[in-house]
């Protein structure tokens, strides 16, 4: 299909990216890819399991073909991530007593000393090619009064990990944009904790330069609404916003299963496209990137979570046909 515009070039506003593993940069899937799309995040090659699988042995194997692509076809590259409670080996998180490491000063100086080499080296390695950097990710927890999420990083750190996080990326990376990243962001207690915490940690002075929100939505939820007063709640703070794991589940609940995906879900997934995208660019001034979590529906997270089943999240069908969705978001006036 090269007969249909090209994503980017229809939304000028921002770079539009989309998030691969590997598969997505060749052949047919790479075609795709460049025609139309500005960004890159890989999706699981940056995270500490894959860089870092044991103390002080980096590896960037699964990395650095994906960079070296994006930077060979001109695509802006996400980081993502530096610091997760997931995809983080069990060796970090052990004390040099070979025990789980728990809230005591030895612990609290040996986690912090894992997490400064480990962002000196990955940074590091990819100097100016990464020009964003997701620092932490997912560190808001609202059923926690104080929303703070109890990861082993929190356990052990307080917010200290949060701190240092973004002073040694800053300090490596100096001319990355650095971001804390979340999902459920249009939910307004989780919204609302995260604001207060980024507020916080800005006027102690951590460089923080913006918020990324995953927008993990679904045909029926949230409503625009909801996802403006996302956007809305963090321009008073005069940070850049990202949209940085989008995609639009057709499941609303978790006992569906469709062979197929039926039309009605896909149509209703096209407005929902439409509408966001169209809310997005209406926050052009604060928004700086959108990325969508995958390329095409062969190929999305959402097969396995929450249950195994096949969704269809994205703009392309699994025979990298444009959908509905993608005419949502390059010409309403053509979904059908
Ligand atoms: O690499 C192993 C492989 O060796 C093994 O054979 C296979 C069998 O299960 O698993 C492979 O690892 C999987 C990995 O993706 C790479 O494919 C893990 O099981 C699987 O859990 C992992 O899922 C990733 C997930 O993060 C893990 O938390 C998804 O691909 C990735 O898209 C997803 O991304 C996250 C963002 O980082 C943060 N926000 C939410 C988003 C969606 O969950």
């Amino acid at each position: 299909q090269t007969d249909i515009p090209a994503v980017k070039d229809v939304v000028t506003e921002f770079p539009v990216g989309v998030a691969i593993t590997g598969a997505e940069i060749i052949s047919e899937h790479g075609e795709l890819l460049n025609r139309h799309f500005a960004s890159v995040t890989p999706g699981n090659a940056l995270k500490w399991d894959a860089t870092e699988p044991s103390e002080n042995t980096f590896t960037y194997a699964q990395a650095d073909p994906l960079i070296a692509y994006a930077k060979a076809n001109d695509l802006a590259i996400r980081g993502h991530t530096l610091v997760w409670h997931n995809q983080t080996p069990a060796w970090v998180f052990t004390g040099a007593d070979g025990q789980p490491m728990t809230a005591t000063a030895e612990d609290k100086t040996l986690l912090l000393a894992r997490l400064e080499n480990h962002i000196r080296n990955v940074a590091a390695h990819y100097g100016t090619d990464i020009g964003v950097w997701d620092v932490v990710n997912e560190v808001i927890d609202e059923s926690q009064s104080d929303g703070l999420r109890r990861s082993t990083w929190h356990t052990v750190t307080g917010l200290d990990y949060i701190r240092t996080a973004f002073r040694v990326a800053r300090e490596v990376a100096p001319h990355a944009k650095l971001f804390i990243n979340d999902y459920n962001t249009n939910v307004p207690a989780k919204r609302d904790h995260l604001f207060t915490l980024v507020q916080r940690l800005r006027a102690e002075g951590v460089p923080i330069d913006g918020v990324g929100h995953q927008v993990h939505i679904n045909v029926n939820w949230p409503t625009i609404a909801e996802s403006e007063a996302m956007l809305a709640k963090f321009v008073p703070l005069g940070i850049e916003q990202q949209i940085t794991e989008m995609d639009v589940s057709i499941y609303t609940n978790e006992s569906e299963n469709f062979a197929t995906p039926p039309a009605d879900r896909l149509l209703k997934q096209a407005y929902v496209y439409r509408d966001m995208f169209a809310l997005f660019r209406r926050y052009a001034g604060e928004i700086t990137s959108v990325t969508l979590w995958g390329l095409a529906d062969d190929n999305t997270w959402l097969d396995t979570f929450p249950v195994t089943r096949k969704d269809a999240p994205l703009l392309f069908d699994t025979r990298l046909q444009a959908k509905s969705a993608y005419w949502g978001v390059t010409d309403p006036a053509r979904i059908e």
